[in-house]
């Protein structure tokens, strides 16, 4: 019988994850089936409840409602619980959920194995301290950088998620206009400025020459994050599209337990 998984959200009908999986079933000859569900504000939990009644076997879990999920499932991953939310719930038997959040391995695997960065020993500026900059931390921070940076708007948030990952390594926060002190290797945009088309406001003069920039959003025009890249002179300036696909390959891994290749569906999103 097929299997069926979904994604959930609001607003939900902007995701490219019903393609991904489309992609990764047909080429792997998993048979599943990936729908996506409109969330709803007030009863997410319902949402998820009917899902697994009804004999769904997984779900990728989107804005606005990582957190709760991570509340709701049974039992967490280690990434889940250092990340504080879930992007993926597998169901496991009796209706037992599992929350996991594959978006941080995402980030590392698209950065070393698409692109061939290596964020060992290197200085990395993380913009924002909200949930995207959290689920990454500890994957980035398990690749042995020198240093992590968190620069946020409000000052205070940054400082907070760095004490969380403090046990992990090398991790700061400061305010986004204390950025500048020594130049960075990667800077990494975790922020929502760029929904409005916005850039955090960091001084020039913070990416290293041959440094490399690395925007969380996508979208099938340059970011304004990555124009901003190339305006610095990195040697990349990349959108999170392929974080997208490696999160997603991450949770289909989990689900089917086989690895799918993610590059032709990179290519397949952005020919
Ligand atoms: N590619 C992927 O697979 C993937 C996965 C996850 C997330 N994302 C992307 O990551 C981004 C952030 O999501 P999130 O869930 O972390 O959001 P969030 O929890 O709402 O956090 C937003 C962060 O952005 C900062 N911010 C917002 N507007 C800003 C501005 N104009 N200037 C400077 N900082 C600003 C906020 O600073 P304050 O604390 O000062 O308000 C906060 O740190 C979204 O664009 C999302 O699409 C991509």
């Amino acid at each position: 019988m097929t299997d069926k998984y979904a994604v959930i959200g609001n607003p939900i009908e902007h995701s490219k994850s019903p393609q991904i999986h489309a992609a990764f079933a047909e080429q792997t000859g998993e048979d599943i089936e990936y729908g996506r569900i409109l969330g709803d504000m007030e009863d997410f939990y319902g949402d998820v409840r009917d899902f697994v009644g009804a004999g769904g076997k997984g779900l990728n879990v989107t804005v606005p409602f990582k957190e709760r999920a991570w509340q709701l499932v049974n039992e967490r991953s280690e990434q889940a619980k250092h990340a504080g939310a879930v992007n993926t719930i597998i169901v496991l038997e009796h209706g037992r959920l599992r929350g996991d959040n594959t978006d941080g391995i995402g980030l590392v695997r698209d950065l070393k194995q698409n692109h061939g960065f290596d964020l060992e020993g290197k200085r990395i500026l993380l913009l924002g301290a909200g949930g995207a900059s959290r689920g990454v931390l500890l994957p980035l921070l398990q690749k042995r950088p020198q240093e992590v940076v968190i620069a946020n708007r409000t000052e205070s948030k940054a400082i907070e998620l760095a004490g969380l990952f403090a046990e992990h390594g090398h991790v700061t926060g400061v305010g986004l206009d204390h950025a500048h002190a020594e130049p960075f290797d990667l800077i990494i945009n975790g922020t929502s400025a760029g929904l409005s088309g916005k850039v955090p406001s960091i001084s020039g003069g913070c990416l290293k020459p041959g440094g490399w920039t690395y925007d969380m959003m996508y979208s099938d025009e340059p970011t304004a994050f990555v124009r901003w890249g190339l305006e610095q002179g990195a040697a990349k300036a990349l959108d999170g599209l392929g974080m997208l696909v490696e999160q997603a390959a991450e949770s289909f891994f989990l689900w089917r337990g086989v690895r799918p290749e993610t590059v032709p569906v990179i290519r397949l999103l952005r020919p």
